[in-house]
């Protein structure tokens, strides 16, 4: 990219609705019911995970030079050979997104595309992957979990294919997770805000009833090999912590790693995203594309996975809350105020592009977080 990016808007005076992502979380709070806010926010067993997620990135200290000469930072970059505006994607979360808004992934798409980034859609979505292709112009990579017969999941990634989706995003999930918010609350999914990739019917309760009882057979890593290799699509995979893990999705022909513990929502007690990530970069070299998600709150939080590694960052529960707060708008919203904040990280830090970061943007007290090196 050679081009002069664009000015990017700095007034603190503006007429929109938001002035920042605190007031859209607030307001995301406000709307929504105790028991889906629960659904959205909760983690797994005593939620130390998702705690973690966004403390180990409050640990993070940068170093900031004088007189480094930076006035309009270039925040956009290439990814998975997108260009992005800012080194971002939406993350897949589904399963009822519905409940956040009706329109769920169709409106997250639109936000997207107006953005400048891309999005990842899920399988579990309560719109059907060829709907939301149709609505959204950057529906790109279509994440499933790899399970079942492999031909049925070959099936469901040419069906992807012919609806224009470039990428597959695999992801394992072998039992159901100990979610205790939703225990407690009794929480099931309103029938209209469920999947609609499976069944006769869309959001078809008995097709819901399946996907979530964990009933399918579960996979090894030969299975997903043949599958990643057999697809017609080139595939990243979800889930990566460990650089045993990023070695056999490489190995199995996987194009890029999705390093994530899923916002802390499938076993409590493991390690933070950002903290596996140094040892899973310097494992697999520089040319891997990596995307990083779980605690993703701020701009500052894009820079400091990109120092440690990471080729761009993924969003999770960041869109939801833009989501219930004020529909496409408060998504296209969280995302103009993301990017602004990343900008003026770079800037403070002095760096002119996305690719100035690196580990020397770290004061020391980064190592205060438990970086596995
Ligand atoms: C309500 C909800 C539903 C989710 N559903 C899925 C899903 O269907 N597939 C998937 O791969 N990840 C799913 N995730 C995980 C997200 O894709 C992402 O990894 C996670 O939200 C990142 O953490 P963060 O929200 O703290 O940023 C879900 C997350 C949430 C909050």
């Amino acid at each position: 990219m050679t081009d002069k990016p664009e000015r990017i808007d700095d007034r603190y005076a503006t007429p929109e609705k938001y002035t920042t992502l605190r007031g859209i979380y607030h307001d995301a709070r406000r709307r929504l019911s105790d028991i889906d806010w629960n659904y959205l926010s909760c983690g797994t067993g005593d939620e130390v995970t998702l705690r973690e997620n966004t403390a180990v990135f409050d640990r993070i200290r940068f170093e900031v030079p004088l007189f480094a000469g930076i006035d309009n930072p270039d925040t956009r970059t290439n990814v998975l050979g997108f260009d992005l505006s800012f080194p971002a994607f939406i993350a897949p979360f589904g399963g009822g997104e519905a409940v956040f808004h009706p329109e769920g992934h169709l409106a997250i798409g639109r936000a997207a595309s107006a953005a400048g980034i891309q999005q990842m859609v899920p399988v579990a979505a309560s719109h059907s992957l060829e709907d939301i292709a149709k609505a959204s112009p950057v529906a790109s990579v279509f994440q499933m979990t790899f399970v079942g017969e492999e031909a049925a999941a070959l099936d469901m990634i040419e069906r992807a294919k012919a609806a224009g989706y470039s990428h597959i995003c695999a992801t394992y999930s072998p039992i159901r997770q100990w979610r205790e918010r939703m225990m407690e609350d009794r929480f099931s999914l309103r029938s209209e805000n469920g999947p609609s990739n499976f069944g006769p019917g869309r959001s078809d309760p008995a097709a819901l009833k399946e996907l979530l009882a964990f009933t399918k057979p579960r996979w090894t890593w030969s299975q997903a090999a043949d599958v990643i290799k057999r697809s017609p699509l080139p595939c990243i995979v979800k889930g990566i912590s460990s650089v045993r893990d990023a070695q056999a999705a490489l190995d199995a022909g996987a194009v890029g790693l999705y390093v994530s513990n899923y916002g802390g929502r499938t076993i409590d007690r493991t390690p933070t995203a950002l903290e596996t990530l140094p040892a899973i970069r310097k494992a697999v070299g520089k040319q891997v594309p990596i995307i990083l998600d779980s605690g993703i709150r701020r701009g500052s939080d894009i820079a400091a996975s990109i120092a440690l590694g990471a080729n761009a960052v993924a969003l999770g529960r960041l869109i939801a809350y833009g989501m219930a707060a004020d529909g496409e708008d408060g998504v296209r919203r969280t995302l103009e105020l993301l990017r602004q904040e990343f900008w003026t990280t770079l800037g403070h830090l002095g760096c002119s592009s996305v690719d100035d970061l690196n580990e020397a943007v770290l004061s020391n007290g980064a190592t205060s977080i438990n970086l596995q090196i």
